[in-house]
C-alpha cells in the first residue's frame, strides 16, 4: 500500500462568478464562517494525515501564501495582550515549515492545466486532488473516509468522490458510469462531462475530491483543449481508467459548491449552524429573518 502524502489544491481559476469581490481577492479567500474557504479545505487534508501541501496558485493569490505563513508582528500583539485562544487557532491552522509548495498555473487554461502544473512538486507518488470550492462537511472528513477506502483497495488504484444528485442536474457536471461493489468503494466504468440532459449513464456526480496516480500527469500533457476551449481533466481521467483500476467512493455528508452563490451562502448557514458557540444565537437571528 502506497501512502499519500501529498495534496494538490488547484487555486488559479478566475473565480468570475464572484466578480466584483473576486476582483483585487481570491475567490478562495472568501470566509465560510470565519475561515478562508482554503482553509476549510486544507484543514480537511491534514486531518487526513497529508503532509504537503501542493498550491497551483495564479495572478493575485500572493495573499494564500501569506495566510499559511506564519504572522510574526500579529502573534507578538497577540502575546502581549494575553490573547492565548487566538494564538492557539492561529497556529492550529498553520502547516508546518516546508510542508506548502507553490507554483503559478500563469495562464488560466483549465483545471486539468492546474493539476498538470504540479507534476514537478508531486513527483512520481499518487497524491490527492481536493477543489478548494467544494466545501465537504462530515466526520471524519471526505478525504480521510477516502483514504481508508483507498488502502483497502488493490495498488496502483485511483479513487474519486461521488455524490448523488438529481437527475434533472446531471448536465451540468462530470458523471460516473457505476461497475460493481469493491470493499467501499465501487468500479467506475465510465466517465463524462457535463451529459446532455437524459443521457447521464448514473446520477452520481464527481465532486472534488480525487486520489491519482502519477500518469495522469503524462496523460494531461498529451490533452488538447476540451469543453469550454479549457483543458479537462476527466478527459486525461477518462484515459487512466482505460489503463489501471478507477474507483468511485460514494460520500455521504454534506458538500458546497462554494463558487456558486448559493452554494457558497448555504455553506456558511450550515457551518455556522454545527458550531456550538455560534449556533443558537444565530438560529434565533435565522428564524427571525424567515419570518419577515
Ligand atoms: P472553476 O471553473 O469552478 O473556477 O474551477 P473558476 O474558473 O475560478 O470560477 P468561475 O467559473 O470563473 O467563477 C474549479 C477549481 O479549479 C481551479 C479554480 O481555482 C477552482 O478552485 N482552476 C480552474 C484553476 O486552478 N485553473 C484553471 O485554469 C481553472
Amino acid at each position: 500500500m502506497t501512502r499519500i502524502r501529498k495534496a494538490v489544491f488547484p487555486v488559479a481559476g478566475l473565480g468570475t462568478r464572484f466578480l466584483p469581490a473576486t476582483k483585487a481577492m481570491p475567490k478562495e479567500m472568501l470566509t465560510v464562517v470565519d475561515r478562508p474557504v482554503i482553509q476549510h479545505v486544507v484543514d480537511e487534508a491534514r486531518e487526513a494525515g497529508i503532509e504537503h501541501f501542493v498550491f497551483v496558485t495564479g495572478r493575485n493569490k500572493s495573499v494564500i501564501e501569506d495566510h499559511f505563513d506564519k504572522q510574526v508582528e500579529l502573534e507578538a500583539t497577540l502575546t502581549e495582550r494575553s490573547k492565548s485562544a487566538e494564538l492557539a487557532e492561529l497556529a492550529a491552522s498553520l502547516p508546518g515549515p516546508g510542508q506548502t509548495s507553490y507554483t503559478r498555473q500563469q495562464a488560466p487554461l483549465g483545471l486539468g492545466h492546474a493539476v498538470w502544473c504540479a507534476r514537478e512538486i508531486v513527483g512520481n507518488e499518487p497524491f490527492a486532488l481536493l477543489l478548494p470550492d467544494m466545501v465537504m462537511q462530515d466526520t471524519p472528513g471526505c478525504l480521510k473516509q477516502m483514504l481508508d477506502a483507498h488502502a483497502g483497495l488493490e495498488a496502483p488504484a485511483n479513487l474519486i468522490a461521488t455524490e448523488e444528485v438529481a437527475e434533472d442536474r446531471t448536465h451540468q457536471y462530470g458523471i460516473v458510469a457505476v461497475g460493481e461493489d469493491v470493499g467501499d468503494a465501487f468500479r467506475v466504468t465510465g466517465m463524462v462531462e457535463k451529459p446532455a440532459p437524459g443521457t447521464a449513464p448514473s446520477n452520481l456526480i464527481i465532486s472534488g475530491r480525487y486520489i491519482l496516480q502519477p500518469e495522469i500527469f503524462d496523460l494531461l500533457a498529451r490533452q488538447q483543449a476540451g469543453a469550454g476551449g479549457e483543458i479537462q481533466l476527466t478527459d486525461a481521467m477518462i484515459q487512466l481508467a482505460e489503463r489501471q483500476p478507477f474507483y468511485g467512493y460514494r460520500f455521504g455528508g454534506r458538500s458546497f459548491d462554494c463558487g456558486s452563490k448559493i452554494g457558497f451562502l448555504s455553506a456558511n448557514v450550515a457551518l455556522a449552524l454545527a458550531r456550538d458557540d455560534i449556533a443558537p444565537e444565530f438560529r434565533d437571528a435565522l428564524k427571525d429573518l424567515l419570518k419577515n
